[in-house]
């Protein structure tokens, strides 16, 4: 696996030490930032992951940066590149190439809240309930098919800070699980729907007490 971070990189770690896990299936090849500045490629080199920075701001063309980060994933020839917490928004030539073996995890419960700012967003409309989502990433911004969400409750006195901490808890289970099913054959993309052991998933993906079970 290839890892595409901007920030923290608290999902890189999650990821990272769930590989070391035995019988995970997988392992985290390098993570690539288009920050310079993001703390998760210091957190990375800690623990003795290849880092590498291909920084947006260096490119006239949106096309020409996703080259660049294109060549350098593919130098690692991961089977799948997951984006955490990775704040670009990618272009169709990327997003084809890997068509099928890129995954993201967004803060909410898909296809609610799409986009940034999530957490205050719940908060502002009122919701009683919220979450993460693994996806399939595919042209449609934060739109690809769900392949599993967890789910948290909203509290009446929440700031958008402790509701960002309880989804990104969940968040740090809900990834590795999903990419361990991926590493072991068993999670495919099929006529843009998620198919996990040959049944395709409803629309909200995996529902959480299967997922828990799993
Ligand atoms: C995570 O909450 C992730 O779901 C979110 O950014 C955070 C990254 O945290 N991703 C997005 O908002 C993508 N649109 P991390 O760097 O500590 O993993």
């Amino acid at each position: 696996m290839v890892v595409l971070i901007s920030g923290t990189g608290s999902n890189l770690l999650a990821l990272i030490r769930a590989s070391n896990q035995p019988g995970c299936g997988f392992s985290v090849k390098a993570a690539i930032s288009n920050n310079p500045q993001a703390p998760g490629l210091d957190r990375a080199n800690q623990v003795g992951i290849a880092t590498a920075v291909v920084n947006h701001r260096g490119f006239e063309t949106r096309q020409d940066f996703e080259r660049v980060l294109q060549s350098t994933v593919d130098a690692y020839e991961p089977d799948l590149v997951l984006l955490a917490g990775f704040m670009r928004i990618l272009g169709a030539d990327f997003v084809s190439h890997y068509l099928g073996h890129m995954l993201n995890i967004h803060p909410s419960l898909l296809p609610k809240f799409t986009g940034l700012n999530t957490h205050q967003r719940v908060l502002e409309a009122g919701e009683r309930e919220h979450g993460a989502s693994v996806h399939f990433v595919t042209r449609e911004l934060d739109g690809g098919p769900i392949i599993a969400q967890d789910t948290v409750p909203v509290f009446e006195n929440d700031t958008a800070a402790v509701l960002a901490a309880r989804v990104l808890e969940r968040e740090h289970r809900l990834y590795p699980m999903v990419v361990t099913w991926f590493a072991a054959g068993r999670l495919q993309l099929r006529d843009n729907r998620a198919v996990l052991d040959n049944q395709v998933l409803p629309p909200g993906g995996m529902p959480v007490e299967s997922v828990l079970e799993l």
